[in-house]
């Protein structure tokens, strides 16, 4: 079996989406476009990929500089027979090569699986994916004989009456053996309606010489949709939101409004979860079984154990325990650990803290650069005083330890086992175990000071 590689078309401009960006930057459940593509090619076993740009080239290569992926410039469109000409340093003739679009996110690591498998088991040196359109128009169309066998891709621009009315339609996926598609290419010629190397024609070429040439219908039209406008875009988003949720649901999560839930695909959810609305779970977010997420949650790259519920929380990069109830109105910023039946309250934000199990911050509070134990009760107004204009420092509380009211602890300090903090202290030093530290003004009572300061009181 060949080695498989990808060389991806973008070189395209984009005129539609009416955008400063190039059209295959343009993102949906944030990535890339032409990620999404990246993505499926690699996942259907292509060890290397191959981008070709053109309108704003150096943005693209910017973009995934630090991808293992490769790059050819194809300064003028000529057509996307001429735009595969531009990669022929890349293409390694034992191999096959799938040829893409940048702008198809929709398509799949398994139609691309399938399509390596019919090529294979045909022997083919050449496979196209065809697809049956409702709207066959601007499509090039697949032509086969009385019996069914594939003749030629036709375009559009160039078709006859007749081969206009087929609705099976390329897809403008391929799959090359690479020395056919090498020889192929250099017979390319631009003598049609739209004067371009028209890729397509390669397939002819190909079985002129000799060799095998096929498409392989698929099943789904909608995973070919090229987004050339920003509607399309949002079309595009749909159809993939639809799709995760579907599987999502499939495996046993409740989703309350699908139309209403944004989880990127790849994010992983446990039986028996549910989703609330306005609920939008990104990257590699991990959530565990039985937990009511929502209304209203972000996470991104969270990992979120069993039974945990959370309503109105923004988390960002984090761990989270498993029986943890956090809400409404919680922001949990990156590089917090938070363990096991912890509860946070209303109007809370953590930072890169670690918080123990059992710990209660009920109310609005700010526990930044902390390591806190278990058992810990935060009264509300908890502060962690952690920046000094130019360092952050670190907070240390022990386990068991009850925290008063509006305290500020101001980091560097360590709060030793079983300490009780007076609310309304401000510690700045230490504080040893067991003790009750208070930091405050002690309060005093002036007798006789109203009478002084206004006078007698009238009598009626
Ligand atoms: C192409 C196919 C058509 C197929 C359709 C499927 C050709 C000639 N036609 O038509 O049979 O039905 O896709 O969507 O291939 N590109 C370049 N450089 C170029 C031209 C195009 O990089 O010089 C890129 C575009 O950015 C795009 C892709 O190739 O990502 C397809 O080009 P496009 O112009 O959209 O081709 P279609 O006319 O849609
Ligand atoms: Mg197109």
């Amino acid at each position: 079996m060949n080695q498989m590689s990808a060389v991806i078309l973008a070189a395209g401009q984009g005129t539609r989406m009416h955008s400063k960006k190039p059209k295959v930057l343009h993102t949906l459940f944030h990535r890339p476009m032409v990620q999404w593509v990246m993505d499926a090619a690699k996942e259907a076993g292509a060890v290397r990929i191959c981008v070709v740009v053109g309108h704003g080239a150096q943005e693209v290569r910017e973009v995934f500089a630090d991808r293992d992926v490769a790059f050819a410039l194809q300064a003028e469109q000529k057509g996307t027979g001429h735009a595969v000409l531009m990669a022929k340093d890349f293409i390694d003739p034992k191999e096959d090569v799938l040829i893409l679009c940048g702008d198809t996110p929709l398509l799949q690591g398994k139609t691309l699986a399938q399509l390596a498998e019919f090529h294979r088991t045909h022997g083919n040196d050449v496979t196209v994916v065809s697809a049956m359109a409702q709207d066959p128009a601007g499509y090039g169309r697949i032509i086969r004989d009385a019996a069914g066998k594939f003749v030629k891709s036709v375009e559009h621009k160039d078709a006859t009456e007749a081969e206009r009315m087929v609705k099976e339609i390329n897809t403008g996926v391929y799959l090359f053996r690479a020395e056919a598609l090498l020889s192929s290419l250099g017979q390319l010629k631009n003598d049609n309606a739209q004067g371009e190397y028209y890729l397509p024609d390669c397939l002819e070429i190909i079985q002129q010489a000799g060799g095998k040439a096929d498409a392989m219908t698929a099943e789904h039209e909608e995973e070919f949709l090229g987004v050339n406008s920003r509607i399309q875009l949002a079309h595009a988003a749909k159809v993939m939101q639809q799709r995760t949720n579907n599987t999502l649901m499939e495996q046993g999560v409740t989703i309350v409004d699908p139309d209403h839930t944004y989880i990127d695909p790849g994010v992983s959810i446990g039986m028996d979860t549910v989703i609330l609305p306005g609920t939008s779970l990104e990257g590699n977010t991990v959530i565990g079984e039985d937990c009511e997420i929502g209304p209203n949650c972000r996470f991104t790259n969270m990992t979120v154990g069993d039974r945990v519920v959370m309503q109105s929380v923004t988390a960002l990069e984090s761990f989270v325990g498993s029986d943890v109830k956090a809400g409404p109105f919680v922001y949990i910023r990156p590089g917090c650990h938070i363990g096991d039946h912890v509860k946070i309250g209303d109007f809370v934000e953590l930072k890169n803290s670690n918080i123990g199990n059992g710990t209660k911050i009920p109310h609005l509070s700010y526990i930044g650069d902390t390591d806190a134990g278990e058992r810990i009760n935060f009264g509300c107004g908890s502060i962690m005083v952690n920046y000094d204009g130019q360092k952050k420092h670190r907070t240390t509380i022990g386990n068991d330890v009850f925290i008063g009211c509006n305290a500020n602890l101001v980091a560097p300090v360590k709060i030793a086992d079983g300490a009780y903090i007076a609310a309304g202290s401000t510690i700045t030093r230490d504080v040893a175990e067991d003790v009750l530290a208070i930091a405050r003004a002690r309060q005093t009572e002036i007798p006789g000071w109203k009478e002084r300061r206004f006078g007698k009181k009238e009598t009626k």
